[in-house]
């Protein structure tokens, strides 16, 4: 499969992946014949990208780290607690408690799977499905750094609730298009202390999560907000969660912008490390990313081209590759599977950009219209 671009969708395409609505309902199903209605109302939803099947290689399956009802259990109790709060009700800690748990059980028992894609998500859903990202980036993160079951919890809590404070703040402001103003900026920025506000009210959760909220936007330079802390004085949670806010921020569709490709991101943060975020936590962040995330199309040191259809966390650069093509793309007669792990011969050489797979459709397509799928 491959994620592209809503107007770079065509009729006819196949949806390879659910895309779901802000309530976690299913818009389009895997399997879908995409055409130009549903393109269009996928476009009104402000859906920006789409993954397809891809006509090159055959589908291969995308593992995520947490199970898809965990993730859409735990977006409905993100968005179910801020609007409560949003309307002056308390937050059901109980809930949010238990959540977390699954997560960190499911983290904990799917250790070997790495983060490979990023979500596709409409924007009115974007809060709700970032703080899930951002607690299961961060909790990964602190699983590498060796956290134990409580510590984790902690961290998760507060890595899922970071932007609670954003419920204190009018909407309309929150989504205000174009430019704000100096007093209007201010305004958003104390969500991070009405953030703190809120969840120390709470004794069941500790004030070292509450300390996330207040913390994630300082910097590791001393330039971020409220207090321009610095370096190790921020608490380590916060600094933790200051880097899967911005590694998620950056994968993920926004209005303005496609996402960032994964390569794209990964420069970004290791340039950000040291002045914006804790080179530490960068570095366990990144320790879960995929070097070569299942689906990516790479050559062999063979000369054969083929696609990665699994990986493992011991040898991260020696994936199971299928083996499709030779050098000059021609297709073999018995595509076969390789497990480069088992393998001292054989290694990646480098992974095959958009742009070439672009030619290379286009040189099929033209070669053979009548096998188009
Ligand atoms: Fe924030």
């Amino acid at each position: 499969m491959r994620r592209v671009a809503i107007d770079k969708l065509e009729s006819d395409m196949i949806v390879a992946r659910p895309v779901f609505n802000s309530d976690g309902r299913v818009l389009l199903h895997t399997g879908t014949v995409l055409h130009e209605n549903y393109i269009s109302r996928l476009m009104e939803l402000g859906i920006v990208s789409v993954y397809v099947r891809d006509e090159l290689f055959e589908d291969v399956d995308i593992k995520d780290v947490i199970s898809e009802e965990t993730r859409r259990e735990t977006i409905q109790i993100i968005k179910e607690n801020f609007t409560g709060l949003a309307n002056k009700h308390k937050m059901n800690v109980r809930l949010v408690q238990n959540t977390v748990a699954n997560i960190v059980d499911e983290l904990l028992s799917n250790h070997d799977v790495l983060i490979q894609l990023s979500d596709i998500r409409a924007f009115d859903d974007y809060t709700f499905a970032h703080s899930v990202n951002v607690c299961v980036l961060s909790i990964m993160t602190g699983i590498t750094m060796g956290y134990n079951d409580t510590k984790l919890r902690e961290l998760g809590i507060g890595a899922l609730m970071h932007d609670v404070g954003k419920t204190r703040i009018d909407n309309s402001l929150l989504n205000k298009p174009g430019d704000l103003t100096a007093e209007e900026y201010q305004e958003i920025k104390r969500h991070a202390e009405y953030g703190f506000n809120i969840l120390r009210q709470y004794d069941e959760i500790s004030l070292l999560s509450a300390h996330i909220a207040f913390q994630h936007h300082e910097r590791w330079d001393g330039q971020g907000y409220p207090r321009k802390l610095t370096g190790s004085d921020i608490h380590e949670y916060a600094r933790i969660v200051a880097v899967a806010d911005v590694f998620d921020a950056l994968m993920a569709d926004r209005p303005y912008r496609a996402s960032y490709s994964l390569s794209q991101t990964l420069h970004i943060m290791k340039r950000m490390a040291g002045i914006y975020l804790d080179p530490n936590s960068v570095n366990a962040l990144i320790a879960n990313i995929a070097v070569y995330p299942v689906g990516s199309v790479v050559e062999l040191s063979s000369g054969n081209i083929g696609i990665v259809v699994d990986i493992n966390r011991q040898h991260p650069t020696r994936p199971v590759v299928k083996v499709v093509y030779d050098n000059n793309f021609h297709r073999l007669s018995q595509p076969h599977e390789v497990d480069l792990s088992k393998m001292d011969t054989v290694i990646v050489v480098r992974v095959i950009s958009d742009q070439e797979l672009a030619q290379l459709r286009q040189q099929i397509r033209h070669n053979c219209p009548a096998k188009e799928v």
